[in-house]
């Protein structure tokens, strides 16, 4: 089934999930100061074939789709910036890394702020120490904002399996859809958005770069 998943997003409604895609629920554990330190899992939902989920945020029956946004008038219109990733991404260079970060991809997990944060971590990672931490908080990063790469220039990216993951904060705040594993995103046009390892989709119906996250769903 890995392989041939795939999500469909629909023009005004939900996400069409097919492939059999495994869907779980995970938070983000954090220390007594709120700082996001790993993931944990803690549901696993029924297998299915396929399952369409929602992205208005209005459903009753969420994380699935239950056909509020047909009454809700959600438009979810698909306004994401279509260039790769690479373009745009800032880099910053290290003796034993160097990272990328596209800043508009954040949705605000935090990962990349433990022990003194990513950016001064890849400064210094000719510390081993330091780099083992850089290439963790990058991997934990949601959204693929932000990547850690070699000195040749290789991605240091997570083996991930192919699957879906229901996300939520530390503080219970319902965060977006976690697509892992490098699954194709196909936009309500037909076009294929660009294939990544790590992919957060709004869930909320408040983004403004659908069917990305922008972090909205944290409020003001
Ligand atoms: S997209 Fe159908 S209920 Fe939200």
């Amino acid at each position: 089934m890995a392989g041939k998943g795939r999500v469909k997003v629909t023009k005004g409604g939900s996400y069409q999930v097919s492939g059999g895609l495994p869907l779980t629920k995970m938070v983000i554990e954090a220390d007594s100061n709120g700082i996001a330190l790993s993931w944990r899992r803690i549901e696993t939902y029924p297998e299915k074939e396929n399952y369409t989920l929602c992205r208005c945020g209005k459903s009753k029956n969420k994380p699935y789709c239950d056909g509020s946004h047909m009454k809700s008038g959600f438009e979810g219109t698909e306004t994401a910036d279509r260039s790769p990733y690479i373009k745009g991404a800032k880099f910053y260079d290290g003796p034993e890394l160097k990272l990328t970060d596209k800043r508009e991809l954040c949705v605000g997990a935090g990962f990349c702020t433990r022990a003194g944060n990513i950016w001064n971590l890849t400064t210094n990672s000719d510390n081993p120490e330091y780099r083992k931490t850089a290439i963790q908080e990058a991997s934990d990063c949601p959204s693929g904002r932000l990547v850690e790469w070699d000195k040749k220039g290789k991605a240091l990216e997570p083996v991930l399996k192919p699957g879906i993951a229901v996300t939520e904060d530390q503080d219970g705040v319902a965060g977006p859809l976690w697509v892992i594993g490098g699954i194709d995103i196909e936009a309500s046009d037909g076009y294929v958005y660009e294939k990544r390892n790590r992919v957060t989709l709004c869930r909320c119906g408040k983004s403004e770069a659908c069917p990305l996250c922008d972090g909205s769903h944290l409020g003001e």
